[in-house]
Parts: C-alpha cells; structure tokens; sequence
C-alpha cells in the first residue's frame, strides 16, 4: 500500500507548514503529515520551510535571526489569500499536542541542509521521544551529516535521505549513512533504482507528486510513499489505480 503523505500539510489549498493546512490534510484522509522543522534564534524546533522569511512573512532577513516570540506574532497567512490571515508559525511542540490523537504518520524534514543547526536532531528526536510518538515518526533530511547524527542518537530510529540528484547504487549509499529509507524527487524513480531499493529492502519515498500520471507510477512501483500538495488527488488517483 503506497502511504499517500501531504506534503507540507495539503498545501495547494492552505498556506503551507500551517494548522490550516495540517487540518485540511487529515480532512481529505491523508495517511501522515510532512513538514519542515528549523530552529529559532532560542533554540525552539518550529515549522517552517525556507531559510528566510521573505516569501511568507514579507519581511527581511533569515529565520533564525528571530526569537520563538517574535515569530509567532507574525502573520504566515495572508501571503497565501485572506481567508488564512491570522495563521501562525507553529512550534514542533503544537504539532506534536495537535497530532496526538489523529492517526497520522509524522514525516519531520530536517532543514539543516542550508543552515546547519547546532543540535536540531537531538531537540527534535528528544521532542519526538516525550511525547511518545517515535513509532510513527519518520525523520528525514538531505544533510548526509544530519542522517549520521540521527543515527548516532538511536540506530533504529527511521531516517529518509532525502535526494534529488542520481548516483550508483543509492539504496547501499544511503544505508552505509545510517538511513533506512530513500526520498527521491519523482524523475529519479526508474525500474533501476525500484529494482535496487527492493533488494536492498529500502522503503522508497517519492517527492514531490501532484499529477495524477506521476502518482500512478509511484503506485505501480509499489512505492512506500508520496509526498504530495494534493492529497486529494492523490488519495482518489490511488482508488482508481486499485
Ligand atoms: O520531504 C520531501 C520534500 O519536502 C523535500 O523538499 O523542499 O519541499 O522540503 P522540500
Ligand atoms: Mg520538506
């Protein structure tokens, strides 16, 4: 059963990373939750995408150049339309007490590609940990660093690599870091790579797949997941490939 995921919430109809789009996206039956966790200037795991905040808050300068506080009274809606003005960052706190309940799956991205912040993996494992949702919690980064400190912590946590670039025998590369699965951008997915990963018995998770064709490729491969703006689509692509 391929797991269909939204892709920062259902983020085509809500603004992304937000309650907004966290609550469409359980609405519309999606498996688990995808989302971007980064670090305030205090150090708080919070969710966010890009490194500077120009393009959803409209104003300067980088994320971590702003407290917890100081993000949290900015507005991350309204850039999206003004049904969502008054939308908040959320913390990793938040989503964790709102997911709680729900039966859905955690997929945390760690942004630490960019910016590499101190002790992101430990406060978010840690986090993870106390609120006794590591059983359902799938980590993932593009840092090859970040997937070996993750680990570090607990080799048996799960752990994506994220990557968007080919090379020989990913699934043995993306092992020898400690990962235990493989998130690769939808035109990597070739018979090659399914053939290799399934040998290697390394889940393949498929990013980012919003057109019905593309979703039916993930499907006839088997693939463990997608990642999706459209859940949607996605959930009803997958009813009719069945
Ligand atoms: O986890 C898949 C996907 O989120 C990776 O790319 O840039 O959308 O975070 P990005
Ligand atoms: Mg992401």
């Amino acid at each position: 059963m391929t797991k269909i995921i939204a892709h920062r919430g259902a983020s085509k109809y809500a603004p992304e990373n937000t309650r907004a789009s966290f609550e469409l996206a359980h609405q519309m039956n999606a498996d688990g939750i995808e989302t971007d966790v980064q670090l305030s200037k205090d150090g708080i795991p919070i969710l966010f995408h890009d490194e500077k905040i120009k393009r959803i808050m409209r104003r300067k300068g980088f994320l971590q150049d702003y407290t917890y506080n100081e993000l949290k009274s900015m507005d991350i809606g309204s850039w999206f339309g003004s049904n969502f003005i008054g939308e908040t960052i959320m913390s990793l706190e938040e989503f964790l007490i709102w997911i709680q309940d729900k039966p859905l799956q955690l997929h945390l991205e760690l942004k630490n590609n960019v910016i590499d912040y101190l002790h992101l993996e430990v406060l978010t494992y840690n986090l993870v940990e106390r609120y006794g949702l590591l059983d359902r919690t799938f980590f993932s980064t593009f840092s090859t660093r970040s997937v070996q400190r993750l680990y570090k912590i607990n080799r048996d946590t799960n752990i994506g690599w994220l990557t968007s670039k080919s090379r020989q025998q990913l699934p043995l590369f993306s092992r020898s870091l400690g990962a235990t699965a493989i998130h690769i951008k939808h035109r990597l997915l070739q018979p090659k790579l399914v053939q290799q990963a399934k040998t290697e018995n390394m889940p393949l998770r498929v990013y980012t797949v919003n057109k019905p064709k593309q979703l039916e490729l993930c499907f006839k491969y088997n693939c463990d997941s997608v990642f999706t703006d459209v859940p949607d689509i996605a959930k009803t692509a997958y009813q009719t490939y069945l």
